[in-house]
């Protein structure tokens, strides 16, 4: 395998610099596509695609007429991982990874990392290695995508505009017609059933995934629907980066009905087939199969300081296409982490960057911002 690497590894063209690689892990998936498209128009350095499937990376880099290589690697089995790493200067994570090895590894050898998992527990253990990342000077950007990732920095749009700032809603609604890669259904299959903690008032309080919901309306609807409690990571984050004292995020679908079969799902206690591991493997099939409905996507963030008077300001980005504004987003962060100069260390998506930094890659969707007049009583 190491000579393959070696070997794949030699400029197709010569005005490429070979010197510092970009490796884009799982850069062949639905979101990784988008990733390595954009770089390979914007970034005249190679651009290194890996997954466990040296095929499917193969057949995604022969797409491009510049140096796309196709590599094979197994985030859970890092034998050919130095040599692959010794000319790369940034790793962008396309998949969920549960071993640290990889991104330990980068932080030590001042390799900048950029990844778009919503998964907090590992998101804590990345953010564990602040200190290294300081001392080798690398900078990672976690959080960085739709959800979380246009969330946070709409979250802190809110803390902007709302300085006494106390609660934040973040609302998403996917589209079931919409394209999603096997790790982003498996990630929410794996996520049903789990319980977790929210900030409400300053303080921790235990909740679970689809066992509340929030009715609110979506961007481009006249009606309130139903969004249920799910475990983003953008809600634990932006507590603490924010400074804001109860956060919740709230998903629901563009066809309301599957929201509410889930949710029966979960309170009859049904859904526990789901952590069965063959179960999940059947139902990601079928979900996969069963497209059918809108592709469009929104986020919304609302936002106050008292829950009981109600939202005081909002604000929503809305589109086509979950993997590829994902995908977008994370095109700019690497651009602009090769590019500018941020300091060393462990951030997250709204410790660097403002919604506004990012109004020319959403171009093509639709930003919405809305003030609640209100008379506060003195
Ligand atoms: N921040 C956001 O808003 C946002 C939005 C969408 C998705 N996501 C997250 O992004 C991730 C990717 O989603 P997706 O829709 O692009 O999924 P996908 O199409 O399944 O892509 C995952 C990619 O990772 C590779 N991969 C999986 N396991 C691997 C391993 N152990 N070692 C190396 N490569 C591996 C896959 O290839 P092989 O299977 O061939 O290895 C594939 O290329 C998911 O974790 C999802 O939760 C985040």
């Amino acid at each position: 395998m190491r000579s393959k690497i070696a070997s794949d590894r030699v400029s197709r063209n010569p005005n490429e610099s070979t010197d510092n690689s970009v490796l884009i892990v799982g850069g062949y998936g639905q979101v990784g596509q988008v990733i390595t498209r954009g770089l390979s128009k914007s970034l005249p350095i190679e651009l290194i695609v890996a997954g466990r499937s040296l095929r499917r990376a193969t057949n995604f880099s022969n797409q491009f007429d510049r140096n796309v290589v196709p590599v094979r690697l197994d985030l859970d089995n890092l034998s050919n991982v130095d040599e692959l790493l010794k000319n790369v200067q940034l790793v962008i994570m396309c998949t969920d990874q549960t071993n640290l090895d990889l991104v330990a590894r980068c932080m030590n050898l001042g390799i900048h990392y950029v990844d778009i998992t919503a998964s907090i527990g590992f998101i804590r253990t990345v953010e564990a290695l602040n200190a290294d990342a300081r001392r080798s000077g690398a900078v990672a950007v976690l959080s960085v995508g739709l959800s979380p990732g246009l969330t946070n920095l709409l979250a802190k749009r809110c803390k902007s505009r709302v300085p006494d700032l106390k609660f934040v809603d973040i609302f998403l609604v996917l589209g079931l017609g919409d394209v999603h890669g096997d790790s982003a259904i498996d990630w929410m299959l794996e996520n049903l059933n789990s319980r977790y903690s929210v900030m409400e008032k300053g303080k921790p309080k235990s909740v679970g995934s689809f066992l509340e919901y929030k009715k609110t309306t979506f961007p481009g609807e006249n009606k309130e629907q139903r969004a249920y409690r799910f475990n983003f990571s953008d809600q634990h984050v932006v507590a603490r980066t924010l400074q804001v004292s109860s956060v919740s995020t709230w998903l629901s679908f563009t066809s309301p009905v599957a929201g509410w079969f889930i949710y029966l799902l979960r309170k009859t206690g049904v859904s526990r087939l789901f952590d069965w591991p063959l179960i999940r493997q059947l139902s990601l099939k079928a979900l996969k199969a069963l497209r059918f409905g809108s592709r469009r996507f929104s986020v919304k963030a609302e936002a106050g300081v008292d829950r009981k008077k109600g939202c005081e300001f909002e604000c929503s980005v809305s589109g086509s296409g979950e993997a590829r504004v994902t995908g977008l987003i994370a095109v700019k962060v690497a651009e602009q982490l090769l590019s500018s100069s941020l300091p060393p260390g462990v951030f997250h998506i709204e410790e660097l960057f403002d919604l506004n930094q990012f109004v020319d890659e959403l171009e093509e969707y639709q930003i919405r911002e809305t003030t609640v007049l209100k008379q506060r009583s003195v």
